[in-house]
């Protein structure tokens, strides 16, 4: 073979990004890597997802891609960092990747307002009943101005329960307290001195919250602790015009409960950005409820969003391929 023609090996680091993401992040990762991506218009199964990610020496992952010890294992020594396409990160077994060394992170504040303008859209969907009277028009069936048909609740004055206040909670209250003039309640580990002097917010426990709130939005990570938080227990509490609003995990919320309140009317509504599973099946019982309304995962889903969140997780993974300190490591205080 003639070496001036012979191809010289490529010795740039395998990374692989399990689904095809914003393209400005991509072609940061290819300047620099041999760059693999799972084009499929669905997840890697687990076997591909373990076989394609043997050798890497970075990790782009999805929420729907469970990171633990046996795909980190089979990754590789030479692995060296992952990064969730997200800012949560309850797929990611941490602890199993520190024990091996491998740096993780996310993409958080670059989906702060895009989770939060969701979050108000699913309130005001949820509370004026937007999706029925909808339906109404598109089958059809709207015959009259109806002095009585579709009345929802207001949003005026009222008071505000955030479910954990980290970045997308603050967001969330502050766009319904500056607009609304909702009065704004909210559960933390701590209190947060920045919603109470700049929101007038208050730092009260769960019951309180759940009891004093016409609208509760959660917005607490996933973690053991949060895990079936709002049970048939937690949702009894609340009166019986408030609206329940989800844009953090599905897991928080027990379904089966939440079912049986809204079919009861016990609560007037709910608006879910998230569900468990997703996709939640159409034979759902609450798929068939007109008083919850259910969007498929869609918080950060913004143009802008998506395009920071991919140079993040870029940046993320290059840095982690050099040995630097993450510029978005993972942390595990307040969600978003
Ligand atoms: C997240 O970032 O955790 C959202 O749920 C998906 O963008």
């Amino acid at each position: 073979m003639n070496p001036d023609t012979a191809a010289s090996p490529d010795h740039r680091p395998r990374v692989l990004v399990t689904r095809r993401i914003h393209e400005a992040g991509l072609q940061q990762l290819g300047e620099h890597t041999r760059l693999e991506v799972w084009d499929g218009a669905m997840p890697p199964s687990r076997e591909e997802l373990l076989r394609r990610a043997e050798g890497c020496e970075g990790l782009v992952t999805l929420l729907s891609d469970r990171v633990d010890g046996e795909l980190l294992d089979r990754a590789g020594p030479q692995l060296k960092v992952v990064c969730n396409y997200a800012v949560g990160f309850n797929n990611i077994d941490v602890q199993a990747a520190a024990q091996r060394d491998v740096a993780v992170g996310n993409t958080p504040d670059v989906l702060t307002d895009a989770t939060a303008d969701l979050a108000v859209a699913l309130l005001l969907a949820a509370a004026r009943r937007l999706p029925e009277a909808i339906d109404q028009v598109r089958q059809g069936r709207w015959k009259t101005w109806e002095p009585l048909g579709l009345l929802g609740v207001d949003l005026v004055g009222k008071t505000l329960g955030i479910v954990g206040m980290g970045r997308i909670g603050l967001a969330t209250a502050q766009r319904l307290h500056a607009g609304w003039g909702m009065r704004v309640l909210y559960t933390a580990r701590d209190p947060k001195p920045d919603a109470d002097s700049r929101l007038d917010a208050r730092h009260v426990d769960l019951p309180t919250l759940l009891a004093s709130s016409d609208f509760v939005s959660i917005h607490c990570p996933l973690t053991e602790q949060t895990a079936g938080l709002i049970d048939a227990e937690a949702l009894a509490r609340m009166p019986q015009h408030a609206v329940l609003v989800n844009t953090a995990r599905g897991e928080v919320v027990d379904q089966d409960a939440l079912a049986a309140a809204l079919e009861k009317r016990q609560i007037f509504a709910a608006g879910l950005d998230v569900t468990t599973p997703e996709p939640l099946p159409p034979e759902h019982p609450l798929v068939g409820l007109d008083n919850c309304v259910i969007a498929p995962h869609i918080g950060s889903a913004s143009q802008d969003s998506r395009r920071r969140m991919s140079e993040i997780a870029a940046q993320n993974v290059l840095a982690g391929l050099r040995g630097e300190p993450l510029p978005h490591p993972v942390s595990t205080g307040e969600a978003g």
